[in-house]
This record gives structure tokens, sequence and C-alpha cells, in this order.
């Protein structure tokens, strides 16, 4: 498993049934089986070949009847039930399009490779409870990568509404050292194209995303 999946898997808790929406490979249902932190689970991916990829991987658990196979867009075909639901791996634009069109799992870990804050504020605005909204690395061939999870259950309320900066990088992120060399980056980045040409209005964009860089740095809520 890579860096990645080992902690995304660390965020998932016991559950009766485990659903891997885009599953792909299936190591996470792998993990959620081999670790007794299921009993059973679904196995689900809208590409034939990517699912026969966690078939062939699970195949033991799928002839004892503990693992069942779904080839669906999304959650269409898995019936609503208690169960905790990772969505990993894909946008935030098609993790959103998933529940929108279906529901919101029970229990959820959603892990989006971009569009955070959108899925975020969808949760918060549907009176989702969430339990961890965070920040986790991966180190690639000397390369840091960025990743937010977002878990959560249907319908328990967060205790206050986000800030600004809660909703931008994740209430549980502020403040860690991974965030802050996140946010140093992308400072780098804002102040190199304030340098360059660019249109009144693109200017005023840049500036602004450098304020509330610099502010969230600082630990302004802002
Ligand atoms: C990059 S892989 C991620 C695999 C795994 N979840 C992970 O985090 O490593 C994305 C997978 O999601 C599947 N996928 C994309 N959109 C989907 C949808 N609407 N419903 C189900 N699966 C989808 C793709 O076929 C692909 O297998």
């Amino acid at each position: 498993m890579t860096e990645r999946l080992k902690k995304l898997c660390a965020l998932l808790d016991k559950c009766d049934r485990f659903v891997d929406v885009g599953c792909d490979h299936g190591y996470c249902t792998k993990y959620m089986l081999d670790s007794g932190l299921c009993n059973r689970a679904v196995i689900a991916d809208v590409s034939a070949k990517s699912l026969s990829k966690a078939e062939k991987l699970l195949a033991e658990y799928v002839s004892a009847g503990r693992c069942a196979s779904v080839c669906c867009d999304g959650l269409e075909s898995i019936d609503r039930g208690d169960d905790l639901v990772l969505i990993a791996g894909m946008g935030g634009e098609e993790i959103l399009k998933i529940i929108k069109s279906a529901y919101i799992p029970h229990s959820f870990v959603f892990q989006p490779m971009k569009n955070a804050p959108e899925l975020r504020e969808y949760l918060l605005e549907s009176g989702c409870a969430i339990d961890y909204d965070g920040l986790f690395t991966e180190t690639r061939a000397g390369l840091v990568k960025n990743y937010f999870a977002i878990k959560g259950r249907a319908g328990g309320k967060t205790a206050r509404p986000y800030t600004a900066a809660e909703l931008a990088y994740g209430r549980d992120s502020l403040g860690t050292p991974e965030l802050e060399a996140l946010l140093n980056y992308e400072l780098t980045k804002n102040l190199a194209y304030a340098q360059g040409g660019l249109s009144p209005q693109s200017r005023a964009e840049v500036e602004s995303r450098i304020q509330f860089i610099k502010g969230v740095l600082n630990g302004e809520t802002v």
C-alpha cells in the first residue's frame, strides 16, 4: 500500500458494512476485511476494468460471501444502510455529484483530489457532523503531495459554523506543519504571479489570495 492509502485507512473506523466507492485496486477494502474492522464489504466502481482488479484481490472474500461487487455509478445501486462509505482519489466535484444524486452516507470518509472547499460547504449545509477534516501528506520521489480528508456522519450537525480559513483548508489542518508548508508554497507561487503582467481583475484576485494566505499563516480566522 502507498503512504496515501495507509494514512487514509488509518481514518477508517470499525463498522458492520464497509462500502468502497471507486474502489479501483480494492486495497482499502482488503485492509478493512483483513483487520476485522468490518463484517462485510461492497466494492463498487463505474469502470468494470477497475472493479475487476478489486475482485481479483478480494476473490476469497467474494467467494465466501463477505464481499459484494457492484459495477455502478457512485451509490446508485447501493442501498442505504448504517454503512461506512469511503470515496477517495477522485475530484470533489465527482464526490458531490455522487452524494447529491443519491444520499449522504450514514458514516463517510471522503478524500477529494481537488475542490475540497465545495465538498465541505455542502456537507456542512446538509447538517453533517464533521469528526475530522484535515490534511495529510505523502512523499513520493522526493515530492510532497497533500491530501485533504473529511470524515463525518449524516445528520449529526457540526457544533459551530466554519470560518473562511476552515472552509478553505479544513478545520483540523489549521496550525499544522503540513498546512504551513502548503501555505508557504502557495504564497511563493502567488507572489511570483503578482510580479507578472496581469489584468487588473487577475491582479486583484492574486492580491486577495495573498492576503488570505498570509492571514491563515498568521492564525487569523479570516
Ligand atoms: C484514482 S482511482 C482511486 C481509487 C481508490 N479509491 C484510491 O483512493 O486509491 C478513481 C476510481 O474511481 C472510479 N470512479 C470515478 N468516478 C466514479 C463514479 N462516479 N462512480 C464509481 N466509481 C467512479 C474510477 O473508475 C477509478 O477506478
